[in-house]
């Protein structure tokens, strides 16, 4: 059986990724801080698998006990590294954070798969490497021009992947994440909503009654509506993206390859708020407000790419979404917290 590790497992797209490669038949060893996250999922994905798996309490920045991680484990076959801080504003706010901890911490991970010979790894990174994008929908080869310290620590990996796989003949696969949203489907795990950051977290917030209103971060967007207008994807058809990207390493020979993740379609603001009204049957309280700094009116992949050579397509659609969002904040509206 294969054993791959994940850094930042315990968190929200690591989570459900641990649950597809367990239910795929793989070993699955966990490295999480839990700075941002809880032991709960850990104990849900076995619950849920009926599989065990291996936590280590670690942060990537300790070399040493990242070290003996791999020396305890043993015959890792690939790394998905999704370990990383992800809050645009404080990246602003904290560049030096931000670049110490995604930067350092992943060149100190490289350094320890390099010293014990792994050589596979799916990188975790983001639509947010395009920035305010030129051309909808966007292919893999539109410009990389990050906007903020968070975007450029993800373009930064993602050069340090391309240079480290050419030189060593390293297998690297980088898959560019559109809006993740929505939960496993048994609402056992989801987005913990004792960290919202992103619009639909705080939609459900509202839903349950835990915040008054949605503000709308600005109406006057060149989008149909005015409103900001986003690719969301699923997060359990994200999680199968790493399983697809894990057998691509048997039939691919070439170093790097660099995956779009969204289902091509874009949806605005009001257009999530409308529908999760339906789904939730939840007045949502709407404010307008100004545009929030750093947004920008249109973000849409072309996954096509990742259709025909990963095999891999998005099977939700925004309803399917929504229902598994509001499943899970109405079955734990407090998330791990109960
Ligand atoms: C954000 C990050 C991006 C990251 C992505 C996925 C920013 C600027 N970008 O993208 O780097 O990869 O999350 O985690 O933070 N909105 C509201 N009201 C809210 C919250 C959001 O109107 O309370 C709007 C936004 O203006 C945007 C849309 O909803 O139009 C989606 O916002 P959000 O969920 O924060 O994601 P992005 O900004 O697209």
């Amino acid at each position: 059986m294969k054993k791959i590790l994940v850094t930042g497992g315990a968190g929200y797209i690591g989570s459900h990724t641990c649950v597809e490669l367990l239910d795929s038949g793989y070993e699955v060893v966990i490295v999480d801080d839990l700075s941002n996250s809880e032991l709960e999922p850990m104990k849900r994905i076995k619950a849920l698998t009926g599989k065990s798996l291996s936590f280590h309490q670690v942060n990537i920045l300790d070399k040493d006990a990242l070290n003996a991680v791999f020396e305890k484990e043993g015959n890792i076959d690939a790394v998905i590294h999704f370990a990383a801080l992800k809050a645009v504003g404080e990246s602003v706010e904290q560049p030096l954070r931000y670049y110490h901890n995604n930067i350092t911490g992943s060149l100190t991970l490289f350094e320890v798969m390099q010293d014990h010979a792994v050589s596979k790894i799916v990188f975790s990174s983001s639509a947010t490497v395009y920035g305010d994008p030129e051309t909808i929908p966007l292919t893999e080869k539109a410009p990389i021009q990050a906007t903020n310290p968070y975007g450029q620590t993800k373009a930064m990996m993602e050069q340090i992947l391309m240079d480290t796989g050419e030189t060593y003949d390293w297998d690297v696969i980088i898959l560019r994440y559109f809006n993740p949203v929505g939960a496993h489907p048994s609402g056992e795990i989801g987005e913990d909503p004792n960290y919202p950051n992103n619009l639909l977290p705080f939609v459900s917030q509202v839903a349950v009654g835990l915040r008054e209103h949605v503000t709308i971060f600005g109406d006057d967007y060149d989008t149909p509506d005015g409103t900001g207008v986003r690719d969301y994807i699923h997060v359990v058809d994200l999680a199968k993206a790493h399983v697809k990207s894990l057998e691509k390493f048997a039939t691919t020979d070439q170093e790097t390859l660099v995956y779009n993740i969204g289902t091509g379609v874009g949806y605005s603001v009001k257009e999530m708020v409308e529908t999760f009204r339906e789904v939730s049957g939840k007045e949502i309280k709407t404010v307008t407000g100004p545009r929030r700094s750093g947004d920008i009116a249109t973000c849409i992949a072309d996954s096509s790419l990742a259709n025909t050579d990963l095999k891999w397509t998005a099977e939700y659609d925004l309803k399917a979404m929504i229902e598994s969002a509001w499943n899970w904040q109405s079955k734990y509206p407090n998330g791990y917290k109960g």
